[in-house]
């Protein structure tokens, strides 16, 4: 019988998560304080985030250690197994090799409560009493609600209004590990309310629900906010991924050819594949690409520029690929992918060439989704179909081309709470979204007073 996956024992375990900050080739552009435009030193992101995640996400440091109360938490979930897709391959009739990392093992059931234990623990440590944080699809929200539960810490969750409506068991599960979750936009506060006022019926966006939690959290100084993508600290935190894979793969004997994962802010994705840019970035032939909804087109369609994390301009000014802080996406069942920028890391790799960019249209991530589980088994999460259908893109190229190669994807999470998505599949439900040109120029309008980066596009 051949090797199906790949286990690592707790003691196998990364003791020290990585940081690509210390040998990313050209360096990154610093984040810009809103009202100066002046770089953003720690003591502008203190109302909001604790001193000690400052400190991370400032870093330049390889290695961080791994604290132990993280560890013990790791041990739930971690290590999570690697798949060999046999069933995968053999339906595709590929020649390639098609791996998985299993990220949807955590009681959460996606990679998200990696950085989500680091979070609340250094908050814990700084003696924070309350963390505010929006959530798309609800798969960071259910993480973190779990993970402050486990510190002691009181959790307010703002969900966008669509995914609120869409995933009802996703709040029950906030729910049951003591959180309150709110539909966004809200009237709890000025930021929804002013949406509101605009647009009654706002399905919602990520750019929004995080105007309202940073709003909650600025006004009380014990409570702080907690962003479940997108910064550099969320990316080191999930740099555990692709360091557990690196052993799993060598234990496999093999190496990817390519890399892929699904990309919202960026975490899953960086989360894999940063560890293996380093061999990138020293030399090595891999391709390492990140794929987003053809709806919400951030990294392929939308320039490299200075712009705001969220709708209502309180957060500091970060340089990323962005389609506008206004920018609201079609409703598609991928809600974790639906927001308007991209970690800045990811954004600054792609521009030094070591991440390729591709869209997916729903219906084509569906129909992966449906292939996977009809083989593998597994009923994947919307978000997580987008890496799915790339992976599936690539083994019929490498067909076409006659190729042996080694791909490697992240299986971010699954997708037992998204079955909504999967009926409205079955009743013919879902399209494909065109996003005109247009309307991301319209959105984009909305940056052009804004500073731009050095190496704006
Ligand atoms: C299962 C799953 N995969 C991927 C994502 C995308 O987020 P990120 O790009 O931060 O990994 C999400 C976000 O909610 C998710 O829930």
């Amino acid at each position: 019988m051949s090797t199906k996956k790949y286990v690592l024992t707790e003691q196998e375990m990364p003791r020290k998560w990585y940081n690509i900050m210390a040998d990313l080739p050209n360096g990154m552009e610093p984040p810009l304080h809103p009202g100066t435009g002046q770089p953003a030193g720690p003591d502008d992101l203190a109302p909001i985030f604790p001193m000690n995640l400052i400190e991370q996400e400032m870093s330049t440091d390889r290695w961080i250690d791994i604290p132990e109360e993280v560890m013990d938490k790791y041990a739930i979930w971690r290590p999570s197994p690697l798949f060999r897709a046999y069933s995968l391959e053999k339906a595709l009739d590929t020649p390639a090799k098609i791996y998985y990392k299993n990220e949807g093992v955590s009681p959460a059931g996606s990679h998200k409560p990696n950085t989500a234990i680091a979070q609340a623990y250094y908050n814990k440590v700084a003696g924070t009493k309350k963390i505010t944080t929006e959530t798309g699809a609800g798969q960071w929200g259910s993480a973190l609600a779990m993970c402050c539960s486990f510190f002691g810490i009181e959790c307010k969750v703002f969900m966008v209004k669509i995914s609120y409506n869409q995933k009802p068991y996703r709040r029950l599960m906030m729910e049951t590990w003591g959180a309150n979750c709110t539909a966004s936009p809200s009237t709890e506060t000025r930021a929804g309310r002013s949406i509101l006022e605009k647009d009654p019926d706002s399905p919602g966006s990520l750019g929004m629900a995080i105007s309202e939690a940073v709003e909650e959290a600025v006004a009380d100084d014990n409570t702080k906010y907690a962003l479940g993508s997108v910064l550099n600290h969320v990316m080191i935190h999930q740099s555990v991924i692709g360091l557990e894979a690196i052993k799993q793969m060598k234990m496999a004997g093999d190496y990817p050819d390519v890399i892929i994962g699904s990309a919202g802010g960026g975490s899953n994705f960086a989360g894999l594949a940063f560890p293996f840019a380093l061999d990138k970035i020293n030399g090595k032939d891999i391709e390492i690409i990140a794929v987003e909804p053809t709806s919400c087109p951030t990294m392929t369609r939308g320039p490299f520029a200075y712009d705001f994390g969220d709708t209502v301009q309180m957060t500091p000014l970060l340089p990323m690929h962005t389609l506008g802080h206004n920018f609201v996406p079609a409703p598609i069942h991928a809600g974790g992918l639906r927001y308007h920028g991209m970690a800045p890391i990811v954004s600054q790799m792609i521009l030094d060439g070591l991440i390729r960019p591709e869209s997916v249209h729903q219906m084509e991530t569906f129909e992966a989704g449906m292939t996977f589980a009809r083989t593998e088994g597994y009923i994947s999460a919307p978000e997580c179909n987008h890496a799915i259908a790339m992976t599936i893109r690539e083994a019929l190229k490498a067909k076409e081309e006659g190729k042996e190669k080694t791909i490697l994807f992240n299986w971010s999470g699954h997708g037992l709470v998204d079955l909504a998505a999967y009926e409205a599949y079955f009743r013919g439900n879902l399209s494909d979204h065109e996003l005109p040109q247009d309307q991301i120029d319209a959105a984009l309008k909305d940056i052009e007073p804004l500073p731009k980066p050095r190496q704006a596009t």
